[in-house]
């Protein structure tokens, strides 16, 4: 059987990277695989959040999974936090992760940059990512480009502890799109379009209204060639816009420069723009639905006794496994 666990953190509000890069390969997976979609919040808490915006957010990525389409009544929606074995086996996986590996995810680097003092979470963060995926035994996870290492280690934790212990994890394999897995900032495209980037205008987020996502394309950076063409090496900021529009709009790369081509920048932009509110505004409304409503959480309820139920079992074989006492 194809299983499937991928999840958004609700650290920051969401943009269309993570849009392109998760939620919308979402929606297509749910019809191949068994999917199990959480909100890793345990994740957020690695660098500091205030309680309330926490509380909101991790609601609002729930409520997005489902007004973008992700069917509850087929997949699992649940919060990371209500089902504590992700805690317990994030240990257990800390225990067969080396120092070295850890310090060497880009992640880590990035966000440690600069700082005096980050929590030692922050850095013992893949492990506990490699325990929700092998948790639920997922035979892939789709992510973004930008989750390729953690993968990677979670491959290697896997394989390690299955010759370790005997066979107890699956596996998995990454699922990484070839269009939408990277998406960069609009402000500058050397930098991933990130929801802990203080400028709103580097990312349009999922909530922006029409004006606001036409402002934003409008001011996005271009270059001075005024060709729409793909190139990632000289044109890396009308790339990634292009990029963006075939994530909205459903079109090919080729389609995109055969619309534009001996046009500037200008016409390329607002019909980016309407694609991109087009696709959002419907969710939006669901979203306003359905945030705060009973439903929401008669599904996360639901959700996360099913996630339970899944987990629990993994994480007492990998106890047995390891020698603990069961009973
Ligand atoms: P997070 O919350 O940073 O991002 C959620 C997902 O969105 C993708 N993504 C992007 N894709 C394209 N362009 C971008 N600019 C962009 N920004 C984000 C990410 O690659 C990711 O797939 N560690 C994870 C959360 C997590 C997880 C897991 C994911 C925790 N446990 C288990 C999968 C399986 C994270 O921080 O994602």
């Amino acid at each position: 059987m194809k299983r499937v666990l991928s999840g958004i953190k609700p650290s920051g509000e969401l943009n269309i990277g993570g849009f392109g890069g998760a939620l919308q390969p979402f929606l297509t997976i749910q019809q191949e695989y068994e999917c199990f979609f959480f909100v890793p919040d345990l994740h957020a808490v690695t660098v500091k959040q205030d309680p309330k915006e926490l509380y909101q957010r991790s609601k609002d990525i729930a409520a997005f999974y489902i007004a973008a389409g992700i069917d509850p009544k087929k997949c699992t929606i649940f919060i990371q936090s209500q089902v504590p074995a992700h805690a317990e086996l994030g240990w257990l996986m800390e225990t067969q992760t080396h120092f070295g590996e850890l310090g060497r995810m880009t992640q880590y680097k990035e966000k440690s940059e600069g700082k005096d003092s980050v929590s030692a979470a922050l850095f013992t963060y893949p492990a506990l990512m490699a325990a929700d995926i092998l948790l639920y035994q997922a035979t892939h996870v789709p992510v973004g480009d930008d989750q390729k290492q953690h993968l990677e280690l979670t491959r290697d934790l896997a394989q390690r502890f299955n010759n370790r212990y005997g066979s107890t994890f699956v596996v998995p394999e990454p699922i990484i799109q070839s269009l939408g897995s990277r998406i960069m900032g609009l402000d500058d495209p050397s930098k991933k379009m990130s929801k802990s980037n203080p400028n709103r205008n580097s990312c349009v987020h999922l909530l922006d209204s029409p004006d606001e996502i036409r402002k934003k394309f409008a001011k996005a950076v271009t270059d001075s060639e005024g060709s729409v063409r793909l190139d990632w090496e000289t044109k890396p900021a009308v790339s990634n816009l292009m990029e963006i529009y075939a994530v909205f709009s459903g079109d090919s790369i080729a389609a995109i420069e055969r619309r534009y081509e001996g046009q500037g920048y200008g016409s390329f932009k607002k019909d980016l723009a309407e694609a991109a509110a087009e696709r959002l505004i419907p969710i939006q409304e669901r979203y306003r639905e359905i945030v705060d409503s009973a439903e929401l959480i008669a599904i996360l309820k639901d959700g996360a006794l099913k996630a339970s139920e899944a987990a629990n079992a993994t994480l007492l074989r990998a106890k047995q496994a390891m020698g603990f006492v069961t009973f």
